[in-house]
């Protein structure tokens, strides 16, 4: 079978984007705080400057991993000022015929450079409780729990753990 590659994401391939990210809150609704329904009314114009970080003026890595030129899997780092010492992972998501191979931790290590790389002192997450891969990938890449329990949305009866690992910026 063939590696994976992972590459950033730019508003020139949004559909690709947009493809993993539908697919992702179809597959795994438990897993994110945003709805398919509230995500599927988006524009394609607002798919593509969702990814145009120039014109939302933020700092963020949005990464795709594909096999064979298809989108297996996404995940972004975002840092949110102006509290510049935190980078947020968000998105994670594997197709579930590609996951056990590495590809989550793959994008987690990319994410983790690049918060080094721009002197981010910590990388942080929530994810929900009952999501054992999920709890498991984090805390083998050496996330811990911070902070209480948090409702995932409004409707939901799910609770989000908040999890952070500290960052050598140094290193
Ligand atoms: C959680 C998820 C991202 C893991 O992706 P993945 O590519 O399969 O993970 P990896 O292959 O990189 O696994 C890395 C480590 O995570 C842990 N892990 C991954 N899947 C696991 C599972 N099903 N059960 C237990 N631990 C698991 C293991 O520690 C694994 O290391 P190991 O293979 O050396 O044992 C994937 O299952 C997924 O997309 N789930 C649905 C969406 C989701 O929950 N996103 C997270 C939102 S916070």
């Amino acid at each position: 079978m063939s590696k994976f590659e992972i590459k950033i994401l730019t508003p020139e391939n949004w559909e690709l984007y947009k493809l993993a990210r539908l697919n992702s809150l179809r597959e795994s609704p438990d897993s994110f705080g945003s709805t398919h329904d509230q995500e599927a009314v988006l524009s394609d114009s607002e798919w593509q400057s969702r990814l145009d970080l120039k014109l939302r003026d933020i700092d963020a890595l949005p990464l795709v991993a594909e096999m064979d030129g298809q989108p297996v899997g996404i995940a972004w780092g975002f840092i949110h000022k102006p509290n510049l010492q935190v980078a947020h992972i968000y998105q994670m998501w594997i197709s579930p015929e590609f996951r056990g191979k590495g590809i989550a931790k793959s994008l987690l290590l990319k994410i983790q450079a690049w918060a080094i790389a721009r002197g981010c002192g910590l990388m942080a997450l929530a994810v929900t409780t009952s999501n054992e891969a999920a709890v498991n990938l984090y805390r083998t890449f050496g996330f811990v729990a911070a902070g209480p329990l948090e409702e995932l949305r409004v409707d939901s009866p799910l609770l989000v753990q908040p999890m952070v690992i500290e960052l050598n910026s140094a290193a």
